[in-house]
């Protein structure tokens, strides 16, 4: 039976009505045909970095109404939705934030994650804690890690996490990162030309030899507080071009459907890189990723603009069936392509924040 389920109504402005009849649903593929593969789970909106081109410190400062703790979804509910996600074929899930590790006993929810089934289960994070976090994480069942770093000189570093934060301590969670065994270890860069755009190189070495692998990442305009614009961003072809220069790259294929970064490996056997072209190559035709706010709201992409509130179906006593038919609904009205038509918006709809939709 597909009922109608009445959503109580509050923050209309993120809040998407989900679709009426959840009859016609189709074959799982959205309007443009792609499927749900990944789920990124965002479990903080908080973060102890205020990294420029995410967290402004002028927006994100001591009075930023950050999301109480009653708001947020819990464990037991992040891990019901994941099921019901996983039985619609999300094979792959991500959790995120603000800085997922500040989130408390966040082993918890991996070893609940764990035991849902077979997946691919990864976690992106500033890096911070993760000295004291690598081995509990691992033993807990997470897979891999992904480390954000935007540079390895430390006076620039401290300026992009605008947070004084000591590159030294980031290196130190990566190498605990290696020890416990979360590999491949990807550490991402988000390259700003004039900020950290020197920093191409370094890093390429740096990591080529610690055996990990880095992804360029275009600066993009999420969000509506970090001041993009297009002459900030360091297209991937010039990353590539940069390194070739100096340590010679050809390129290999994606290693699955979907996937972001377009790979590259060092022609002397030494490693591999990764470039994520969100700007100058989207790569909407692919996006099989679906997206879960702190506190419940789904969202079909990076850029949208209100999300669907599934934590009030969670908190309403709806039953897994109708949630699994309700976002079998949501996924086949999908039609975002937002980076295939980013130069052509001429309005700027107040888009959320990736501090709070999770990267
Ligand atoms: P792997 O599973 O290791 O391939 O990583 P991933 O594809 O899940 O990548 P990750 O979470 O490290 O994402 C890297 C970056 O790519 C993100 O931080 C974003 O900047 C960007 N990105 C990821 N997904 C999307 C997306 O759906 N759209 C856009 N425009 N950018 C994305
Ligand atoms: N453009 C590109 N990447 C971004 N990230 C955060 N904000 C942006 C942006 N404006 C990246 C971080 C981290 C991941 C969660 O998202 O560096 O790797
Ligand atoms: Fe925090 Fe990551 Fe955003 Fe930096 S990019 S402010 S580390 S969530
Ligand atoms: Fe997916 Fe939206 Fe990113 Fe395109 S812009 S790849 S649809 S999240």
């Amino acid at each position: 039976m597909n009922q109608r389920i009445v959503i109580p109504i509050a923050d209309a402005r993120t809040r998407r009505a989900l679709p009426e009849g959840t009859a016609a649903v189709g074959n799982g593929e959205d309007r443009r045909g792609r499927r749900m593969r990944d789920l990124r789970i965002s479990v903080t909106d908080r973060c102890n970095f205020r990294c420029t081109y995410c967290m402004p410190k002028e927006v994100f400062g001591s009075d930023y109404p950050f999301l109480p703790q009653a708001e947020l979804l819990s464990f037991e509910e992040i891990t019901r939705l994941s099921r019901i996600f996983h039985d619609l074929g999300v094979d792959k899930l991500r959790i995120t934030g603000g800085e997922p590790l500040l989130r408390r006993h966040i082993e918890r929810l991996i070893e609940m994650l764990a035991g849902i089934g077979t997946l691919d289960l990864t976690l992106t994070t500033n890096g911070s804690v993760l000295a004291r976090k690598a081995k509990s994480l691992k033993a807990a069942g997470l897979q891999r890690i992904t480390v954000s770093l935007d540079s390895l000189d430390d006076a620039r570093f401290r300026a992009m996490n605008d947070a004084d934060y000591p590159v030294a301590r980031v290196l130190e969670g990566i190498d605990a990162a290696a020890d416990a065994g979360l590999a491949p270890i990807k550490v991402n860069m988000v390259v700003k030309r004039g900020v950290n755009d020197d920093d191409i190189l370094p890093m390429a070495r740096h990591f080529r030899q610690a055996g990990h692998i880095v992804r360029f990442i275009e600066f993009m305009d999420v969000g509506s507080t970090n001041g993009w614009r297009m002459d900030d961003v360091v297209p991937s072809a010039e990353v590539v071009r940069r390194i070739h220069a100096e340590l010679p790259l050809e390129p290999i294929g994606r290693s699955y459907n979907g996937e972001v970064a377009e790979r590259w490996r060092y022609t002397d056997g030494s490693g591999e890189i990764g470039v994520i072209s969100s700007v100058t190559q989207a790569f909407c035709g692919q996006c099989t990723r679906a997206r879960l706010s702190t506190e419940g709201k789904l969202y079909t992409c990076l850029f949208a603009d209100a999300g669907y509130d599934l934590r009030a179906l969670l908190r309403n006593g709806v039953d897994d069936e109708q949630i699994s038919a309700q976002l079998r609904a949501v996924w086949a009205e999908r039609d975002d392509h937002y980076s295939e038509i980013r130069g052509a918006q001429t309005t700027v709809a107040r888009k959320v924040e990736m501090s709070y939709i999770g990267g």
